[in-house]
């Protein structure tokens, strides 16, 4: 398979961690000194999450130079459908992609890494030639918002690649690893409520909803720290791949000291370690498409380019995978 386009949206309202202290006691010191936050993108009134992945998909593929009418799937990584049947089907229709089966794939923060392996399953059984794989979140509707220890981790965007079949036998995905452990769910979650109603005598249903996003966070950080190396480890190994012939780290942008922690196992100087936490926060599934696309724009990541990257969350789950970047051809 063959990385060919990417793109990406954000909410017009930024909120910076000065401005956060209007809601809960904090400050910009300790957000920063903590996670490398400043400031994070919240959908307001008059946007959506939707919208947002209709801009990033159609920005990935205007950079590949495709019509949305030539893509066979569509893949939407999320864990905050705007409809709990899948929010796929309505980006298929918003970009005219008429062609394109569309279901979405929930795996959180690793949403994105999951869907693309996915995508290139399909790509490479010829199933399929050309991919959209969207990571996009809005995490800002489950937060807690008077929860200091979790609201000032997240934000919200969507971001997108393009993928295509190769017909040379070339392929951007050079390795990956995917794990699950839903043992240790319960340290970071969104549950359902546990509220009934009476249905009829003598039985009643469940209501549907959700509580605020529940965070464990000192055990995510152990787990992030210990698991992200160990997998990436293993990741390089498998692609007889050296950590310096890497031309980028590309992780889940979560918290800066978890990027800087696994930099370090690595000894990969800070200037190819990817990072914009600053501007972002932690945006979940869309933050390893969001980062791809400001380093392929701004051009850091040229074609050619070797990525390691590596997503993690809540399930829990983690992965990794080796990516080239092609681009357009
Ligand atoms: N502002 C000011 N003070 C705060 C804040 C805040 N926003 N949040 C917590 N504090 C206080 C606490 O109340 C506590 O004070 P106390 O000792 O008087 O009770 C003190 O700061 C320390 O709190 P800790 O929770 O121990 O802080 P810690 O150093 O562990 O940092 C953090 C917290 C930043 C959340 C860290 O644990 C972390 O980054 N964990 C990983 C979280 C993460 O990345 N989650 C997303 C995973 S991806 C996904 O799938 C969604």
């Amino acid at each position: 398979m063959v990385l060919r386009g990417c793109g990406s949206a954000t909410p017009s309202r930024s909120i910076s961690n000065q401005e956060l202290g209007q809601r809960v006691e904090t400050s910009d010191e300790w957000i920063r000194s903590r996670t490398g936050i400043g400031a994070r993108h919240v959908v307001g009134e008059k946007e959506s999450l939707g919208e947002l992945c209709g801009q990033a998909s159609e920005r990935a593929l205007a950079m590949a130079g495709w019509d949305a009418e030539s893509l066979n799937l569509i893949l939407l990584a999320t864990s905050t459908p705007e409809d709990l049947f899948g929010s796929a089907p309505r980006l298929q229709a918003r970009i005219g992609a008429g062609n394109a089966v569309a279901f979405d794939l929930t795996a959180a923060c690793s949403g994105f890494l999951f869907a693309l392996v996915t995508a290139s399953q399909y790509l490479r059984t010829g199933a399929m030639k050309r991919v959209l794989v969207v990571g996009a979140d809005q995490l800002s509707r489950w937060v807690d918002w008077d929860d200091r220890r979790s609201c000032v981790l997240f934000g919200d965007a969507a971001a997108a690649v393009v993928l295509e079949a190769s017909d040379d036998g070339q392929d951007d995905l050079q390795g990956f690893l995917l794990r699950s452990d839903g043992s240790r769910g319960e340290v970071l979650q969104l549950p359902q409520i546990s509220d009934h109603d009476p249905l009829i005598a003598e039985a009643s249903h469940q209501r549907g909803g959700f509580q605020p996003i529940q965070m464990n966070g000192q055990e995510v950080y152990k787990f992030a720290v210990r698991e992200v190396p160990a997998i990436l480890a293993k990741l390089l190994e498998e692609t007889h791949t050296t950590a310096d012939s890497l031309d980028w780290l590309l992780l889940h942008q979560a918290n800066q000291r978890i990027l800087d922690a696994v930099a370090d196992r690595f000894d990969i100087p800070n200037s190819k370690v990817l990072s914009n936490l600053s501007h972002y926060g932690n945006t979940s599934a869309a933050t390893i498409p969001l980062m791809l696309d400001e380093a392929v724009r701004d051009g850091r990541i040229k074609p050619g380019h070797q990525i390691a990257s590596s997503g993690f969350g809540a399930g829990l789950s983690w992965g990794a995978a080796l990516l080239r970047w092609s681009g357009p051809a």
